[in-house]
């Protein structure tokens, strides 16, 4: 079945917007990465992947049904920031508007009565939830371990050691 021209609309525009966060988290790496922080920077570039996987789902979702993908410009990412934990808040201010996003985009494909869009996107709510209480841990650690010298070196340690969850495809 087709899907409503709006609801194919909205889908582009969050494949744009998980692009574009790939591409945001893609400029945090490099920031750690020239102060200093490896394994910060290793964490983000993981951050990237999975934004870069979450764009596919959608984009092979849309496919999947028949319907044509748009892809739209992506904005240059800021490197101005001021400390980890003030690239962290940025993380939780962007992850928090991909949530109101993801939210309304449900509500639109629920309004639609598109019950396969539904299902797809019920994942990207239980992803949001986790992806948000996983920022909040992060900055809660980054102000425990504040400036001391040997507790950011050990974290950044730690932060190097993410990689790829299994369940995250692109099919
Ligand atoms: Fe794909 Fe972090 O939202």
């Amino acid at each position: 079945m087709p899907m409503k021209p709006k609801l194919v609309e909205a889908f582009n525009i969050q494949i744009q917007a998980e692009f574009q966060s790939a591409y945001t988290y893609l400029g945090m790496a490099g920031w750690f990465t020239e102060n200093n922080l490896p394994g910060f920077s290793q964490w983000m570039r993981i951050q990237w992947q999975e934004e870069t996987l979450h764009a596919m789902k959608l984009h092979d979702f849309l496919h999947s049904r028949g319907e044509s993908v748009t892809l739209r410009p992506l904005t240059a990412p800021s490197k101005k920031y001021t400390s980890s934990v003030q690239v962290f808040e940025q993380v939780r201010k962007h992850e928090q508007s991909i949530t109101a996003s993801i939210n309304d985009l449900y509500e639109l494909a629920f309004k639609e009565k598109d019950l396969p869009s539904q299902i797809v996107l019920q994942w990207f709510i239980n992803e949001q939830v986790e992806e948000e209480a996983l920022v909040m841990e992060i900055i809660e650690r980054l102000k425990l371990v504040g400036s001391d010298g040997p507790s950011v070196y050990l974290l950044d340690r730690q932060m190097s050691s993410r990689t790829m969850p299994v369940d995250v495809s692109a099919t």
